[in-house]
């Protein structure tokens, strides 16, 4: 009997480890694929047959058909969301009725912020005001849409009164009418998208459906366990799935954490093994470290070993995915921080690109393979060896 795909897809980095692509290869035939938190400030790609996708809302398995689901802890970019949707094709999507909407000036609050005092260097996508303001008790959700205009009014209030002194509305009157205009603009697009997606997603696990759970970021970014305060605002790792969801899993999940051959960074904060030389430079450009949100340089560096094991501690991992060996093809040495803090050298690999097979891989990444799956004591099951859906190598029935 064909076993149902139950699987939880989460970067195992500071994020843009390859999660689409991962998300893209395990939705194949699945019925739903769900974003559990987060916003616009994700930018996953998926290749396949010549195209390129970039989303940044819509979970990526929609491209194989799939439902796609933005729970309650998602923070929806209505402007985002609604192009996403009307560029692709025949896309099936639900929104839950909890999850927050991200108002256009959140991002005017965010960037401004962000400069005038300690930045962190935000995707300036307005991702920390909506936290903050559902936080504060005083966010527009997703089911007020629904709601009789009347009942906005009041909402409005409280938004404007805690933002004003930095807000270039002078007064309540002309934020409330501006707001009002635009949501409305919106609610019809979106009111027959607007569900308890709990409900349906505790449903459907019991009726052995087949479920892909896709992370935005990255473990490091988590609010709680990464890098603090150079992370972003939402939980980002598996252990925080079920609060998002809104039920509980009444079947397993097998969680999946996926990280790069080597680490990028975007923004600033603490990163350890950064290259912040020429070699990090020949890493950027090979592996097209920009990126896909805010065109930035990613900073690129090598992997470290302490961060990965923190990040299997904080996600009980089943298996992991290590994707853009293919970068590094070709370099005579690879290094990565060993457990003990020290960078440990290997002998470079070459002609990883496009393969399929494990067993005719290099023999030095096979080592470099065997050797972060001892340290980490977890097995790497897939590797990626290209951007495309079928540059991929599957070790055992995953499916
Ligand atoms: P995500 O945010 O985790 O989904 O990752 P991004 O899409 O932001 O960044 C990953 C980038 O690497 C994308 O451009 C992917 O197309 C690309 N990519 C994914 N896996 C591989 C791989 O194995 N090799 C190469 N060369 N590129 C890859
Ligand atoms: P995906 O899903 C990489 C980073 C930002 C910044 C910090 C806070 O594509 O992996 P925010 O806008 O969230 O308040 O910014 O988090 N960041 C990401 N870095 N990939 C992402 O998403 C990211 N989303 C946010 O660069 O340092
Ligand atoms: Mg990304």
């Amino acid at each position: 009997m064909k076993k149902v795909v139950r699987k939880i897809i989460i970067g195992g980095q500071w994020g843009d480890e390859g999660k689409g692509k991962m998300v893209d290869l395990f939705s194949d035939g699945v019925d739903y694929c769900i974003r559990f938190q987060g916003g616009s400030n994700a930018g996953h790609t998926i290749i396949f047959e010549g195209s390129v996708y970039k989303l940044r809302l819509l979970p990526s398995g929609v491209l194989r058909g799939a439902t796609g689901i933005l729970t309650s802890n998602v923070v929806i970019d209505l402007d985002v969301l609604k192009k996403e949707i009307q560029n692709t094709k025949n896309p099936k999507v639900l929104i839950d009725q909890k999850a927050i909407i991200v108002l256009p000036v959140y991002k005017t609050l965010d960037v401004k912020k962000d400069k005038s005092y300690g930045g962190i260097g935000t995707t300036g996508n307005g991702i920390g005001i909506a936290y903050s303001d559902k936080v504060n008790r005083c966010a527009f959700r997703m089911e007020d849409l629904l709601k009789p205009i009347s009942e906005w009014k009041n909402k409005f209030k409280k938004i404007w009164h805690t933002h004003s002194s930095m807000m270039d509305y002078d007064s309540v009157k002309w934020f409330t009418h501006d707001m009002t205009t635009y949501l409305q603009s919106m609610a019809s697009f979106f009111e027959d998208k607007i569900v308890d997606t709990g409900e349906l997603i505790f449903k459907e696990i019991k009726n052995d459906k087949s479920f892909v759970i896709e992370g935005g970021q990255g473990t490091l970014l988590d609010i709680n366990h990464g890098t603090y305060p150079f992370v972003t605002s939402s939980n980002t790792i598996a252990t925080s799935v079920e609060t998002s969801l809104g039920c509980h899993f009444p079947k397993k999940f097998d969680r999946v954490g996926v990280f790069k051959a080597y680490c990028t960074r975007v923004g600033n904060g603490e990163f350890q093994g950064e290259l912040d030389n020429e070699l990090g430079d020949k890493i950027r450009e090979i592996g097209k470290e920009y990126g896909v949100v805010t065109g930035r340089d990613r900073r690129c560096g090598w992997l470290s070993l302490p961060l990965l094991k923190y990040a299997q501690r904080l996600n009980g991992f089943d298996f992991l995915c290590i994707t853009k060996s293919d970068v590094l093809d070709g370099f005579d040495e690879v290094k990565l921080i060993d457990l003990d803090g020290n960078l440990k050298s290997f002998k470079g690999w070459d002609h990883t690109y496009g393969k399929k097979d494990f067993n005719s891989l290099d023999s030095n990444l096979i080592s470099y393979i065997d050797y972060i799956e001892k340290q980490i004591e977890v097995p790497i099951l897939v590797i990626s060896t290209g951007a495309d859906r079928e540059q991929t190598i599957i070790r055992g029935d995953l499916f």
